[in-house]
């Protein structure tokens, strides 16, 4: 089931910017994402099959893709190779190209941003396990920041995965509610460093593609749970809806997960043209079972709880979305359509 036919390995160094070009069967019209995040190799992931059946043209990896929480790496190597030897993911891998981020948890460290001390040696251990080439610009560079893009006669999908972990600021816990976290003062902080802005302002400032999808292992858009999420840099969701804004980036949609729970968020930038979705899928292997609800401004539909992953099917030629949060046994349960 290969195809993909990568047309080039195009490293282009504008500074540090890296472009993965891989080209789709070029009469395909509907591009497929599949993505997930909170995957413990100690426990059964039932969803490989599933995943598999959807016939992804990409396999994203949303972070905590292990639960390794240490900075011993030959530890982490060891849970990235039970991973790699998942008999369902292998059969993923296959046909089906990996990409994807860390969040926290395969970073080394619970809710660790830049002060984590083993974060060079466990971003080059991540990089082993997404198979990135050692001679890759991305070898040198600081954060698994990357970008990729995938071409049919009927547009470009560019997918941009960031970095929450490798340059974020310090976070500020909330000591007068239940709540753990609460928003840094307006202005201070950063969640993605002054490097990795600069570079996703050009990134998409120079993307034609008809979709521009931002991969982020903490969620953009819901913002009032307390724990991590860019809420908690409220500049930070400004600045990145400026960006959308200012680079006239066509179907700027998030995906992100981390909460053990997945729903859609959305909001209207009546100037951007289209809603700003932020699809939250996680997780894989372990859910919030016992989740009674929360609160989220932007909330479309229903949270779902249980073990599931998501779906993008991206229609080239109508400019069109369709997001699907997927359950064991391929049962859908909950999506929604949106054009761009
Ligand atoms: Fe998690």
């Amino acid at each position: 089931m290969k195809r993909f036919i990568p047309i080039l390995f195009a490293f282009v160094l504008c500074g540090c910017v890296t472009t993965k070009r891989e080209r789709i069967a070029e009469d395909q019209a509907t591009f497929v994402i599949a993505f997930g995040s909170c995957n413990k190799v100690e426990l059964e992931n039932h969803l490989w099959d599933d995943i598999l059946s959807t016939k992804p043209d990409v396999w994203i990896w949303g972070g905590d893709n292990i639960y390794a929480d240490t900075e011993d790496m030959s530890q982490m190597a060891n849970m990235y190779a039970a991973q790699n030897q998942v008999p369902g993911y292998q059969k993923l891998r296959i046909g089906v190209p990996v990409i994807g981020t860390w969040d926290d948890h395969d970073y080394g460290r619970n809710d660790g941003g830049a002060e984590f001390n083993a974060k060079r040696e466990s971003q080059q251990v991540f990089l082993d396990f997404m198979k990135v080439p050692q001679d890759s610009p991305r070898r040198e560079r600081d954060g698994v920041y990357s970008s990729h893009e995938y071409a049919t006669r009927y547009g470009k999908v560019k997918v941009l995965v960031l970095d929450t972990r490798f340059f974020r600021s310090p976070v500020t816990p909330d000591l007068d509610t239940d709540k753990r976290l609460k928003p840094n003062a307006y202005g201070e902080g950063t969640l993605l460093g002054a490097e990795q802005w600069k570079w996703l302002e050009e990134e998409l400032g120079n993307s034609d593609a008809s979709f521009n999808i931002i991969v982020s292992s903490i969620q953009l858009l819901s913002n009032l749970h307390g724990f991590e999420g860019w809420g908690n840099f409220p500049h930070e969701v400004d600045r990145f809806k400026e960006l959308a804004l200012k680079t006239e980036a066509k179907g700027v949609i998030v995906l992100s997960g981390d909460r053990h729970i997945s729903e859609f968020s959305e909001i209207k930038v009546p100037a951007l043209g289209y809603p700003l979705v932020d699809f939250t899928s996680s997780g894989l292997t372990h859910a919030y079972r016992d989740f009674s609800g929360e609160p989220n401004p932007y909330r479309i539909g229903k949270v779902i709880s249980t073990e599931s992953f998501g779906v993008v099917r991206l229609n080239l030629k109508e400019n069109k979305a369709h997001f699907e949060m997927v359950g064991d046994e391929g049962k859908v349960l909950a999506s929604m359509k949106r054009a761009y």
